[in-house]
C-alpha cells in the first residue's frame, strides 16, 4: 500500500508513570524513502529516542504504543509484527545503534562472536563463513588489524573503537534502515566526525536509509537530504534539507538553527540561544507547545494547537504565524 520504504502514521507514545501519563510521542506522522538520510533533530525530552525505540518495537513497560498508532515497513505494519517477523526485522531489515556503545555490546563475547552471532541469527551460514565476513566487517569499519580485533573484548577496545564495531554489527545483513540515536555524542570532537563520515559512507554504498537522531545542527547540516525537527513529542518542521535551513518556517527551527555552534562565539553565548524549558508532558498545553517561549505568540497559539500546513512539496510546518500569509 505504500510507496515509501518506512511511513510512520500518527504515532502516539505513552509512559504511565506515579505523576501520571507522560505524552512522549503526541501523533507525529513522517515518511523515510529508500537510501535517504533523514535528520529528527530537538532538544532533549522532545521524544527522539522513543521515536527511534518505537520503529524497533523497543517500548516496554510503563511505555505503550498507543492504539491508532501505524508504523509501516514496505507496506506491512511493524506494530502487527509477531515475535518471529519482528526479530527478521530487528538487525536483519533495520539495525540500531546507540550513543553508548559500551551498554549496547556484550562485555563478556568477544567483538568478533557479537558480529558472527548478528550474523548467523539471520542467515543460515556456516562458521568459517560468519567469521569470514565479521573480519571484513571490521576491515570495512575502517578497524586496523582486523584479525586482532575479532579476538578482543569491548573493554579492550576505545569509544571510537567501539563505536565502529557496533556499526559493523548494524551493517552486518545488509539493513534497508539504520537508526541512529545520538551516536558520536559520547565521543570526542575529532572522532565524532570520522564516525559520522562512516556511517554516511557505508548507508551510500549498501543503499541504507538512515534516521540520523541528533541534537546538533551542525551535524544534521553535514548529512542530512531531509530534517524533521521534533519539539514537546510532535514533528513541528519537516521537509529537505534546504528548505529547513533557507525557507526556515517555524520560529523553533529558527533558535535551534541560531544555536548553532559558531565560531565567534563562546560558549556560554551558545548555551544562551535557547531560553525556557520544554512544557510538561503529563499536562501538555492545549495550545501550541512552544508558544512559552517563542517570541510572536499570538493569542491562537494560547487556545488552539496548530495543525500542520504543506509549504512545498516535501516542506511542512505547523505554526499559526503560516496561516497569516
Ligand atoms: N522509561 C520511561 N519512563 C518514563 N518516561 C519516559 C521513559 N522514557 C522516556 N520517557 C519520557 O519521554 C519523553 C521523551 O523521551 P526521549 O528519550 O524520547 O527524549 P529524547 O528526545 O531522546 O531526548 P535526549 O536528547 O535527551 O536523548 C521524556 O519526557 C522522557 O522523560
Ligand atoms: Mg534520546
Amino acid at each position: 500500500m505504500s510507496e515509501h520504504l518506512l511511513e510512520i502514521e500518527n504515532l502516539r507514545v505513552s509512559y504511565r508513570i506515579y505523576a501520571g501519563e507522560v505524552q512522549s510521542v503526541r501523533g507525529i506522522s513522517f515518511c523515510l524513502d529508500a537510501g535517504e538520510i533523514l535528520a529528527i533533530v530537538g532538544e532533549s525530552g522532545c521524544g527522539k529516542s522513543v521515536t527511534a525505540k518505537s520503529i524497533m518495537r523497543l517500548i516496554h513497560e510503563p511505555g505503550t504504543i498507543l492504539p491508532g498508532s501505524h508504523i509501516y515497513y514496505k507496506g506491512e505494519d511493524i506494530l502487527t509484527f509477531d515475535e518471529r517477523r519482528l526479530a527478521m526485522f530487528r538487525g536483519g531489515e533495520c539495525s540500531i545503534i546507540f550513543q553508548d556503545a559500551l551498554t549496547s555490546l556484550n562485555p563478556t563475547m568477544t567483538v568478533g562472536k557479537q558480529i558472527m552471532e548478528n550474523i548467523r541469527h539471520h542467515r543460515n551460514v556456516s562458521k568459517a563463513r560468519a567469521r569470514e565476513e565479521a573480519i571484513e566487517l571490521l576491515k570495512k569499519v575502517g578497524l586496523s588489524e582486523p584479525e586482532r580485533r575479532f579476538r578482543q573484548y569491548p573493554h579492550e577496545l576505545s569509544g571510537g573503537m567501539r563505536q565502529r564495531v557496533m556499526i559493523a554489527i548494524a551493517f552486518a545483513n545488509r539493513p534497508k534502515i539504520l537508526i541512529a540515536d545520538e551516536p558520536t555524542t559520547a565521543l570526542d570532537v575529532t572522532i565524532q566526525a570520522q564516525i559520522m563520515d562512516l556511517i554516511k559512507k557505508l548507508a551510500r554504498e549498501e543503499g541504507t536509509a538512515v534516521i540520523l537522531i541528533t541534537h546538533d545542527m551542525g551535524v544534521v547540516a553535514n548529512v542530512a537530504e531531509r530534517i524533521a525537527v521534533m519539539y514537546a513529542g510532535k514533528i513541528v518542521e519537516q521537509g529537505d534539507a534546504d528548505s529547513i535551513f533557507y525557507q526556515t518556517a517555524h520560529p523553533y527551527t529558527e533558535i535551534l538553527l541560531a544555536a548553532v555552534p559558531r565560531l565567534d562565539l563562546n560558549s556560554e553565548e551558545e548555551l544562551t540561544a535557547i531560553r525556557g524549558t520544554p512544557p510538561d508532558l503529563i499536562n501538555p498545553p492545549a495550545g501550541c507547545a512552544f508558544c512559552t517561549r517563542c517570541g510572536r505568540t499570538m493569542e491562537v497559539c494560547l487556545r488552539e494547537a496548530p495543525e500542520m500546513l504543506r509549504l512545498g512539496e516535501t516542506h511542512q510546518a505547523a505554526c499559526f504565524l503560516l496561516n497569516m500569509e
